[in-house]
């Protein structure tokens, strides 16, 4: 389904990212790896860059270069790691690295972004997003952290919840280009940072396992990402994808009784 088309993977050193590189190299695309550690996924490119610095995110845009047919931003932080850290990496260091890669797509390209289960409720936080969307800068991110409680489990909350709202507002602006924009949402996934979440959301990540019937795998999430960055999607846009063995549904279920 993705021969022929050159797709960059962020963080492709580990986890979903290392995960999806086999899938996309398995669908015989061109793969471009992008990480801040190096990638022993059999990548065609590697490109060094830490996504929470901007002048790492501007070289790393002109040293990957045009001709880019899908971008996967997959690279996160837990949340573990300090929260201005978080919003950088998974949601400014996001917007700004897919921003300066447009002009560098072909038309018709896709990008899937990483969102997760945890920004369950985003539509309520609405404008905090549009907040942080139009005003973040990795100068005041403390700020951001300060303005809207974005400590420990909100820090990777909010962050996701703004790639939510991001992927939905943005599903019309490159039309023109037919370049479309969807999210996918995992649920509790087995990789190195599953243990961050347990001990970051205690009961709410043992009650979202408990709510399916198995944890997921990088395998189970990356079907998803290969067929929104295939032209079989193409009527797909703006969108957040739930791939959570049903757990989004459950607790649907719960909410309304
Ligand atoms: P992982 O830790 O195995 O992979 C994350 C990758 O991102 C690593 O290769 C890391 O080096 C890279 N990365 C981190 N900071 C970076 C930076 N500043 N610059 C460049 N690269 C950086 O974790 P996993 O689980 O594979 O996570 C991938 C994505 O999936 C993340 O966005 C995470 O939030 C999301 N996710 C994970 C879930 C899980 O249960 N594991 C559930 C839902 C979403």
């Amino acid at each position: 389904m993705l021969k022929n088309k050159t797709i960059i993977v962020t963080g492709a050193a580990s986890g979903i990212g290392s995960a999806c590189v086999d899938e996309l190299k398995r669908q015989r695309a061109t793969v471009i790896g992008v990480d801040r550690v190096t990638i022993d996924a059999d990548v065609d490119r590697y490109v060094t860059a830490d996504l929470a610095d901007p002048r790492s995110i501007t070289a790393a845009q002109r040293e990957i270069g045009p001709g880019i047919d899908g971008l996967c931003n997959i690279a996160g932080l837990p949340p573990t790691a300090p929260p201005d850290e978080v919003l950088a990496v998974n949601a400014l260091g996001l917007i700004e690295f897919t921003l300066g890669m447009i002009e560098r797509m072909t038309d018709g390209a896709s990008i899937v972004n990483m969102s997760s289960m945890a920004s369950a409720g985003w539509q309520r936080n609405v404008d905090a997003a549009r907040d942080f969307i139009d005003n973040a800068t990795f100068d005041n991110l403390g700020d951001m952290v300060k303005k809207y409680d974005a400590v420990a489990a909100q820090s990777y909350v909010f962050s996701k919840q703004i790639v939510c709202y991001w992927t939905v507002r943005n599903n019309h602006t490159w039309l023109s280009r037919r370049i479309r924009m969807n999210s996918v949402c995992p649920g509790p996934v087995e990789t190195p940072i599953l243990n961050d979440f347990i001990v970051t959301f205690g009961e709410r990540a043992e009650r979202s396992m408990a709510a399916t019937e198995r944890l997921g795998t990088p395998e189970d999430v990356v079907p998803a990402i290969a067929f929104l960055l295939s032209d079989s999607a193409q009527w797909i846009r703006g969108v957040n994808l739930p791939v959570d063995g049903g757990l989004a549904a459950r607790q649907f279920e719960e909410q309304v009784g």
